[in-house]
């Protein structure tokens, strides 16, 4: 199983050409690594100027409503990211959670959503206002099972789910990145939860100085990446340290 690194933009650049850019280093370079593929999720809006150049960096989106199309302001389809070469959506995200009150059962019904129409899901888990560093387990146990619950199990090995504890987000107040054992634990449990197969990848302040510590895990699938995949040299790095891993292990 190949190891991917997602870069989440969340809402920049502001200028799409700083955007085009940042991609466009990032495709130039990724002919180089053999075992990691990159997903760059940019603000939507770029998504159809990115289309044209994204073979050999996958699409992703940062977010998607459960409904096809009709009188839903503001909302995002399914139908339209396709449209543009998109492969992949984020869901779930912590800051969808806590600035924008998404709840279990939306992701429930984005997820649904998502597989239908073929798009792969990166499922993020550990988000959520208060959660208690000493008790992971039980908000992504708890989490897991909700946004899962009208998946077959034969299906779950089509998702990509992330440990991405909110208090390691790098521009949450008072953040602290997870230490990769910590990580390593985690995502190792949310295998247990997944079953065979599954694709799991941490996230939280990953940056070129402090990848090896999550890399190094086997049972780590890579990685979900904000502030730094806006540095394309960063990012690169991030991919680098997975793809040298991979290799390392054979
Ligand atoms: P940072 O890498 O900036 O901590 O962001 C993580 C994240 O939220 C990715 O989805």
């Amino acid at each position: 199983m190949k190891k991917l690194v997602v870069a989440n933009w969340k809402m920049n650049p502001v200028s799409l050409d700083l955007g085009r850019k940042i991609f466009m280093s990032i495709e130039h370079r990724m002919h180089l690594a053999k075992n990691t593929e990159a997903v760059i999720c940019p603000p939507s809006l770029f998504l159809p100027a990115f289309s044209h150049y994204s073979a050999k960096v996958k699409l992703g989106a940062q977010n998607l409503s459960w409904e096809e199309q009709g009188a839903f302001t503001g909302e995002i389809s399914p139908l339209m990211v396709k449209a543009f070469k998109t492969d992949y959506a984020i869901l779930g995200h912590s800051e969808r959670r806590l600035f924008f009150g998404e709840t279990d059962s939306m992701v429930a019904f984005k997820l649904y959503a998502a597989l239908k129409h073929k798009l792969i899901p990166i499922v993020c888990l550990g988000g959520e206002k208060n959660a208690k560093k000493d008790d992971m387990k039980k908000l992504v146990a708890k989490q897991f099972k909700a946004v899962t619950r009208q998946i077959e199990k034969k299906d779950l090995h089509r998702i990509v789910f992330v440990y991405e504890p909110v208090w390691a987000i790098s521009t949450m107040k008072n953040s602290e990145p997870a230490t990769g054992e910590h990580a390593n634990e985690l995502v190792e449990y949310i295998h247990e939860l997944a079953g065979v197969n599954s694709h799991v990848l941490y996230g939280g302040t990953v940056n070129k100085n402090n990848v090896q510590q999550f890399a190094k895990y086997p049972m780590i699938d890579g990685a979900l990446v904000g502030a730094a995949s806006l540095d394309p040299d960063n990012f690169w790095q991030i991919i680098k340290e997975f793809e040298r891993e991979s290799i390392h292990r054979g």
